[in-house]
């Protein structure tokens, strides 16, 4: 496969995802590049690419990569997939997870991404740090570090070799499904709840870089006041990192709970799996 366009797809809170594709990008080498970033909003629903058809000499391959909430894709990312048409182009599938597990998230992306229209010809999992991750209470901190790119560039260069293999359509409508760990029915996802995180107003400066970073328009700024509608809160903690003056904090007890206990359990390095 000549003439490679690639095209970034991802939904990334804080950032990782984004990361690993960009370095999965550089080792496919491909001749152009183009981002779809529905982290903040949702695409137009007949969105693809000019050159996605083939005929046009171009061939375009869809690189989607997602993070691993609570061993599923987050529901709101699903929403925003299921404006994107695949009309047959090659996908490559990233699931991005914090350094405990990417349970059903790779096979929930794998089976999405057939529905819509895409030809999965592989796939990987690579760690990210966790979004619950504290100084005090680290979790992947760091990740992914130099490590996990070079890893990302070289599976990039292998799928890159694979699609250079398959020179008709007929062969890549003909490829065996690809196979990725996890179970059907998945597990359950994260949950609404009044969960969020809060603003210590003594020290807000009502800049509003949290609203504008989160992906679910959950917190409003007002003219004396930010205020958060938690039950849309997605947890993914993309305001907090966000804030400039560390006013946005995580203060509720099952969450701080919750990273303490990760970081007990999971402190043993993890590393990329690639699936091919
Ligand atoms: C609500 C929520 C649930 C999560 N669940 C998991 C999980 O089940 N397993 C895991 O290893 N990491 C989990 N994580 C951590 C993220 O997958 C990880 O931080 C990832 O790198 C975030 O990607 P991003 O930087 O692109 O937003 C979770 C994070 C959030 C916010």
């Amino acid at each position: 496969m000549h003439n490679l366009h690639t095209e970034l797809i991802l939904f990334s809170p804080t950032g990782t995802t984004r990361t690993v594709l960009e370095a999965i990008a550089e080792g496919l080498e491909p001749e152009s590049i183009s981002r779809l970033d529905l982290t903040r909003s949702a695409h137009a629903p007949s969105h693809a690419p000019e050159h996605a058809q083939s005929g046009s000499g171009i061939k375009t391959l869809a690189l989607i990569g997602m993070p691993v909430h609570a061993g599923r894709v987050p529901t709101l990312a699903v929403e925003r997939m299921r404006a994107i048409k695949g009309m047959g182009r090659p996908a490559v599938l990233v699931a991005v997870y914090g350094n405990r597990a990417f349970d059903d998230a790779l096979l929930e992306l794998r089976d999405l991404t057939r529905e819509l229209g895409f030809v999965p010809v592989a796939g990987a999992a690579f760690i990210g740090q966790h979004s619950f991750s504290t100084p005090e209470f680290p979790v992947a901190e760091g990740r992914p570090d130099v490590t996990d790119r070079d890893r990302a560039t070289a599976f990039g260069r292998l799928v890159r070799d694979k699609l250079d293999g398959i020179s008709h359509e007929a062969e890549l409508r003909n490829l065996p499904e690809l196979q990725v760990p996890g179970n059907f029915p998945y597990r359950e996802g994260v949950q609404a709840a009044p969960i969020s995180p809060e603003t210590v107003s003594e020290s807000c400066v009502l800049c509003g870089e949290c609203a504008q970073a989160c992906p679910s328009a959950a917190i409003s700024l007002h003219a004396d006041s930010v205020t958060t509608e938690n039950m849309l809160c997605l947890r993914c903690c993309a305001c907090i990192r966000a804030c400039p003056t560390g006013s946005r904090v995580m203060l509720h007890p099952r969450i701080l709970e919750l990273g303490r206990t990760l970081h007990a359990q999971y402190a043993q390095r993890r590393e990329p799996e690639f699936f091919l």
